[in-house]
């Protein structure tokens, strides 16, 4: 890649990645560098992912041009990248059967993985499934209540859903205990890690399998527009659908490249989780990167309406693309991509993830500015069925007794996995 630079702890995306892990992970993290750059040059890995993609995920992914949205987007054409259309729901099953068949190759039997929203965690579990690995997901106790639909998914498809209770009991604890399990069972165990962050090499091993997002997008809107967007918009958590997207574009000066971070209830407000916009270089996750510290250092907690944009850190390759220019990240609080949620389900019959809301809400902004003129690419990273209740609720379409009905189950607690019941 164009700007990686090559070091004993790195690739580097500029002064951004490399590695700051325990002694205990470096064997590891050589490695799955080692069997992903042997499977990269493998033609039988690549023809292997190529049929699972589009056997199982439902790959190419198609286009959808909503031109009643569009209405409220200053008369810009807008066009949805399906990403919510795969197999479990989002984008991140790419990246996961990616790492699922190298698993398989490096002779593990375990896997592991962190999720947010739940997601990813399905994503994980479904790979599982599908391979005959086993498999833990850790997830905060905060988001196990606000994506139970997700965790009940995972059960179903056999994994082992950990509530991690730690600190705000959401995504960046969630990884603190996949690194550690990772630490403890590494001679059996993968880390599926969900995002574009993280120790070299899953920056860049993940961007890699997200990067038919871009690629199929690209010649989509070619063969459609007849020339290319003016901008593409994406949502940042750690950055995997928006990395995934941006890629097959970073050439193409013309296009303008749009990562919209969570603003919570503001930036302002400190109740957020927008890492470029708000955070300082740091070291998170084992990785340089943007991050949300204090100043002694202290990671500071984040918050957003969405469980998978929750994160006080991002990407380090997003982090290098914000500091030279080439994309720009803009805030988008929680009342903004809730408009624009409602919006794409009143105008156009499709319910997106709140994350994948806010990248509509800056595609909305985008629109604007272009005009009339314009072309904007939206990354449609994942569906909304697991949002439906948090959206209910926002809204306030549940009538307060059914809330408090639905409030008295969750206080009873998630049900245990048991032997007994078979799941
Ligand atoms: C639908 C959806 N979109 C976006 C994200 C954010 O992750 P990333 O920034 O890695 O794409 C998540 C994470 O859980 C998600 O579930």
């Amino acid at each position: 890649m164009l700007f990686e630079r090559v070091g004993d702890r790195g690739p580097y995306f500029g002064e951004f990645g490399g590695r700051f892990v325990p002694e205990a992970l470096i064997a590891a993290l050589d490695e799955l560098d080692e069997e992903y750059s042997r499977a990269a040059a493998d033609p039988a890995f690549a023809a292997e992912l190529d049929r699972l993609q589009r056997e199982y995920t439902g790959r190419p992914s198609i286009l959808t041009e909503v031109p009643r949205f569009a209405e409220h987007a200053g008369g810009a054409r807008v066009l949805l990248k399906r990403e919510d259309l795969n197999h479990t729901g989002s984008h991140k099953i790419n990246n996961v059967l990616g790492q699922a068949l190298l698993t398989v190759r490096m002779g593990k039997k375990r896997v592991i993985a962190e999720t947010g929203a739940g997601q990813h965690g399905v994503a994980t579990a479904t790979a599982a499934a599908l391979m005959g690995l086993e498999c833990t997901v850790y997830m905060g106790e905060v988001d196990t209540r606000r994506q139970a639909l997700n965790v009940a998914r995972m059960r179903l498809l056999g994994a082992e859903v950990v509530p991690v209770s730690t600190g705000t009991a959401t995504l960046k604890d969630a990884l603190n205990e996949a690194f550690r399990d990772w630490v403890a069972h590494v001679d059996d165990t993968h880390y599926v890690l969900g995002t574009v962050a993280g120790p070299h090499p899953f920056p860049a091993m993940v961007r890699d399998f997200h990067r038919t997002i871009g690629v199929e997008a690209r010649a989509q809107v070619l063969e459609r527009v007849g020339r290319l967007p003016d901008l593409v918009a994406a949502c940042v958590g750690g950055g995997s659908n928006a990395i995934g997207i941006f890629h097959a574009f970073l050439d193409d000066p013309q296009v303008q490249l749009l990562g919209l971070e969570a603003a919570g209830d503001g930036v302002e407000t400190g109740r957020h989780a927008a890492s470029i916009t708000g955070g300082v270089s740091g070291v998170l996750h084992g990785a340089r990167s943007m991050i949300l510290q204090d100043e002694d250092g202290q990671t500071l907690d984040s918050h957003s309406i969405s469980a998978g944009l929750d994160y006080p850190g991002v990407g380090p390759e997003h982090a290098h693309l914000a500091s030279i220019g080439r994309a720009r990240y803009e805030p988008v609080t929680d009342d903004e991509a809730m408009e624009a949620f409602r919006l794409l389900c009143r105008t156009e019959g499709i319910i997106p993830a709140i994350e994948s809301a806010h990248a509509l809400a800056g595609a909305l902004r985008a629109g604007r500015e272009l005009g009339p003129e314009g072309v904007v690419l939206v990354n449609l990273s994942g569906r909304g069925d697991k949002d439906v209740d948090t959206a209910a609720r926002y809204f306030g379409l549940v009538s307060d007794a059914d809330l408090v009905a639905s409030e008295a189950e969750r206080v009873s607690g998630p049900v245990e996995q048991t032997e007994a019941n078979g799941w």
